[in-house]
């Protein structure tokens, strides 16, 4: 990645293929950036900086038998974990390990990577549920969010089974027999206990109201399997197929009160040259959604939370 980078052609699909998460913060010396202190004595020794975590010396002099501050920034404190929120809690537990007389450091870094707790409504099999919920846990996600409860309208439902296979605390809220509004508020319930701030629908067939959707505002995003600037509603692999189109397009958007009106953030298309069967254009058209809607995801997080 950093090769390419290099070279100016990274490509906007290449990933540093990496399962750690790092967090630095700089101790700075008293009085950095207007003026510099020096000759504070660092209670810093290299053999006791702890597993997790990494001290990089910058405006520090080893003189006589120990480190003095010679500069403004002097440390550089590195921490790791299998998350961006478990290297943020090393990086600010080896702050306090470090720290020395007059020092002083930010105490907002990567503040954002506090994992957005997201629900996963469906209705169905859930193939996506079950894709966004391993990317939830790979490099792509998992400093971004985690998925915190899923619900499902249908009883029975195959997505039940993804959320027990996950472990996830899940709840199936069936709609018969309810008003919309009745079921709307036991879901909104069940989130709510979950504190859910993103609410992501993988085959959720039902619309929302705009009560519901007033209540996680820009906070709802919906993968279908169209072109919604042109196709709103309407099973897209059936119409690709019964129009023998050649390609189709998927579209992850933010859901507003209207029924697929809302912002776009991707969409994809799905190559069907040569498909000979609506089940081909399904398989074919889910392998799209299953790496798109991830990767929505994540630009929405980044950008937008
Ligand atoms: C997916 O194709 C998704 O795009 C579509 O339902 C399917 C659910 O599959 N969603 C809609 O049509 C929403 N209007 P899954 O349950 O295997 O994820």
């Amino acid at each position: 990645v950093f090769f390419h980078a290099a070279l100016g052609d990274l490509k906007q699909d290449v990933w540093l293929d990496v399962d750690r998460h790092a967090v630095c913060v700089v101790l700075a010396s008293e009085g950095y950036p207007a003026s510099r202190s020096v000759d504070v004595v660092l209670n810093f020794v290299p053999e006791l900086v702890a597993p997790e975590t990494a001290v990089f010396v910058a405006g520090a002099d080893f003189q006589q038998d120990a480190w003095h501050v010679a500069g403004g920034r002097v440390l550089g404190v590195v921490g790791h974990g299998d998350t961006g929120t478990h290297a943020v809690r090393s990086a600010y537990a080896a702050v306090q390990q470090h720290r020395f007389q007059g020092a002083q450091w930010r105490t907002d870094i990567a503040r954002h990577l506090k994992p957005a707790r997201v629900a996963v409504l469906y209705s169905g099999r859930g193939s996506n549920f079950a894709s966004l919920c391993g990317a939830a846990k790979g490099h792509l996600l998992s400093a971004l969010c985690a998925v915190a409860c899923a619900v499902g309208n249908i009883e029975g439902a195959v997505g039940d089974d993804v959320a027990r296979s996950e472990g996830l605390p899940f709840e199936s809220i069936a709609n018969t027999g309810l008003t919309r509004a009745e079921h709307e508020a036991r879901v909104r319930a069940y989130l709510q206990q979950h504190s859910v701030q993103v609410v992501v629908l993988a085959g959720y067939m039902r619309v929302l109201s705009s009560e519901f959707v007033a209540a996680y505002p820009g906070g709802i995003l919906n993968i279908h399997p169209a072109d919604t600037r042109l196709h709103q509603g309407t099973d897209g692999y059936e119409w690709a197929w019964n129009t023998r189109r050649e390609f189709t397009t998927i579209t992850v958007h933010k859901v507003d009160a209207g029924l697929d009106t809302g912002e776009i953030i991707m969409q994809r298309d799905v190559d069907l040259r040569g498909a000979t069967s609506l089940e081909e254009v399904k398989a074919r058209g889910l392998a799209v959604e299953h790496e798109l809607y991830p990767q929505a995801l994540r630009k929405y997080l980044l950008e937008e939370m």
